[in-house]
């Protein structure tokens, strides 16, 4: 693969030798100017990437990287709407959703601006109608929760969101979401509710996804249970899809449906009417905000020159770990208990879109095309994994995202949160040496054959690299540009290792076999066409429901 072979790699791959030699605490030590000329302020949001195993060389290689794969054009493509999903010839369009109305661009003959337009004008209209209680349920009562069924992105992104902003809502209505085909999860959340007043929202952009569409089911027979009446879903179900006839055979007035469509992918599809679950429990303002704060890292993204562009500069430090020091993870901790949500959202967002082993061309690629993605909020995870991002003999990048404000000042809570995000951050690029340690133990009057055993565990290497992501606020409009941030940054991502970012075939054998083994499970015959263990676990299975 040309990407290989190219000159900027090769002179990485050499650059890549000296700097591994190098450690970040010297390297604080020797610049005193090292966090100005590492972090970026964007208003109210501040990368400080300076924690990073780079020096303005590596930089600049990294941004003749990005260059040489013709970053620029390709991210004005997207925005024009070339069709660069191409296994699935489609155009990739999420940033239309949150660009102000107005703008020209036709994607098969639509006018795209009037098209969301009109899209936004219906959500608008419900949520003014369910908040306000006019939208009433078949015994007359307003609403007071809003059920989100769907999956993946149809669940991920609103879920994430509203669990956010939950300091942002009216109040009026509660919000739940069910994505797994457990029963247990539809279970456990229809025992909290009345049918009276539960508005189910029905999310898939396909409206072919099984778990989707099962709990839907298993949403209607409850509430016919209680209804009875065939005519009363029409003011208890909604459906939001870009598959109108499947809506349809649901059993949903097309009246109730929200469309989107299929030029925004599911996992990028938070911004379009999957979003109706944020709009009802913040209020339609607030997620306009939400578009408003995406629609201003949109604007830095296209507009601001590469070495001070936020996603590009999160990218391509990426890129560096992940291809030239093959570290296979990377933690998101955030340190708000709000975005707890937040690593699972990235999972998908990152992981669905460059987990890809061949090219664009379909050609296998020879290096890592992302990391796993994880994470817990701080300090939760300090007392959980941090003992290994500490001590362990392989490093593994982090981002800190960090709100300067809590929505909930109380005592000193605030002050100790970041107090300890500060210091996690300093001790991981530090650590302790070994004289330090022995000093610390000497004042503290350890003995000499104690403190010798010591010693070694209670070195920490440092070395580890961290960025910081700070937030003035958590609210609508940062979310907003923070989500698209991290859009961006996968995108750079998957130009940069020349992937279909936005298809997601690797999902599909296993949806095929499920479809296979589910009749066998339910038959009456013992299984024997799979391979032995897939034959014994069917069959322990089989065996067990029958008894
Ligand atoms: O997991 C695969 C996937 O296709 C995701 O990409 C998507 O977000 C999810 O399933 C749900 O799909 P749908 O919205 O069509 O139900």
């Amino acid at each position: 693969m040309a990407l290989l072979r190219s000159a900027v790699w090769s002179a990485l791959e050499s650059h890549k030798q000296e700097v591994e030699k190098l450690h970040l605490r010297e390297l604080f030590k020797g610049d005193t100017n090292r966090f100005e000329q590492f972090s970026i302020q964007w208003g109210s949001l501040m990368l400080d990437y300076s924690k990073n195993r780079i020096t303005s060389r590596t930089i600049d290689l990294l941004l003749d990287l990005a260059r040489s794969v013709e970053l620029e054009k390709k991210r004005d493509g997207m925005f024009a709407g070339e069709a660069i999903n191409s296994t699935e010839n489609r155009a990739v369009l999420h940033t239309a959703l949150r660009r102000p109305s107005g703008y020209s661009l036709e994607i098969d003959g639509l006018d795209l601006s009037s098209e969301i337009g009109d899209v936004l004008r219906q959500m608008k209209d419900c949520c003014e109608r369910v908040i306000s209680g006019i939208w009433k349920g078949y015994t007359g009562k307003r609403m007071t929760d809003v059920v989100n069924i769907g999956i993946g992105g149809s669940d991920l992104g609103p879920c994430m969101v509203t669990e956010a902003l939950r300091p942002f809502a009216h109040g009026c209505l509660q919000v739940h979401f069910v994505s797994n085909i457990d029963g247990t999860h539809i279970s456990e959340t229809l025992k909290k509710l009345n049918p009276e007043t539960t508005l189910f929202i029905i999310a898939s952009k396909t409206f072919t996804t099984q778990e989707t569409l099962t709990n839907a089911m298993c949403a209607r027979e409850w509430f016919l249970t209680n209804a009875v009446d065939q005519s009363h879903i029409a003011k208890h179900f909604v459906a939001v899809s870009t598959n109108r006839s499947k809506v349809v055979e649901f059993g949903i007035d097309e009246a109730n449906m929200f469309r989107f469509w299929d030029w925004v992918g599911g996992r990028y599809s938070l911004w379009s009417s999957i979003g109706l679950s944020i709009a009802l429990f913040l209020g339609f303002d607030c997620f306009q905000e939400l578009l408003n704060g995406a629609y201003a890292m949109d604007e830095h993204f296209c507009n601001e020159p590469l070495e001070g562009n936020i996603p590009v500069v999160l990218a391509l430090l990426g890129v560096w770990y992940n291809n030239f020091f093959d570290v296979s993870s990377h933690a998101v901790i955030p340190y708000d208990q709000y975005l707890h949500r937040f690593p699972a959202y990235l999972q998908q967002l990152d992981m669905e879109s460059n987990g890809k082993r061949v090219d664009k061309q379909g050609s296998t690629v020879e290096h890592a095309t992302g990391p796993v993605i994880w994470g817990e909020p701080g300090t939760n995870s300090q007392h959980a994994f941090f003992q290994l991002l500490h001590q362990s003999p392989n490093f593994i990048p982090a981002d800190f995202i960090v709100p300067l404000k809590t929505q909930n000042p109380i005592g000193e809570h605030h002050d100790i949160l970041l107090a300890n995000c500060f210091a996690q951050t300093e001790a991981l690029m530090k650590g302790k040496n070994e004289q330090e340690v022995r000093q610390e133990l000497e004042a503290a009057s350890v003995e000499h054959s104690e403190l010798e055993m010591l010693l070694p565990h209670k070195v920490f290497p440092g070395n580890r690299p961290t960025n910081t992501i700070l937030l003035n606020e958590l609210t609508p409009f940062t979310l907003g540009s923070l989500i698209a941030m991290y859009e961006h940054k996968v995108f750079v991502q998957g130009v940069i290792w020349g992937v279909n970012s936005f298809d997601q075939w690797g999902v599909e054998l296993g949806k095929q076999l499920a479809k296979a083994i589910f009749p066998e499970i339910q038959g009456d015959i013992t299984v024997s066409g799979h391979d032995s263990s897939t034959n014994a676990l069917i069959n322990a299975y089989r065996e067990a429901r029958i008894k």
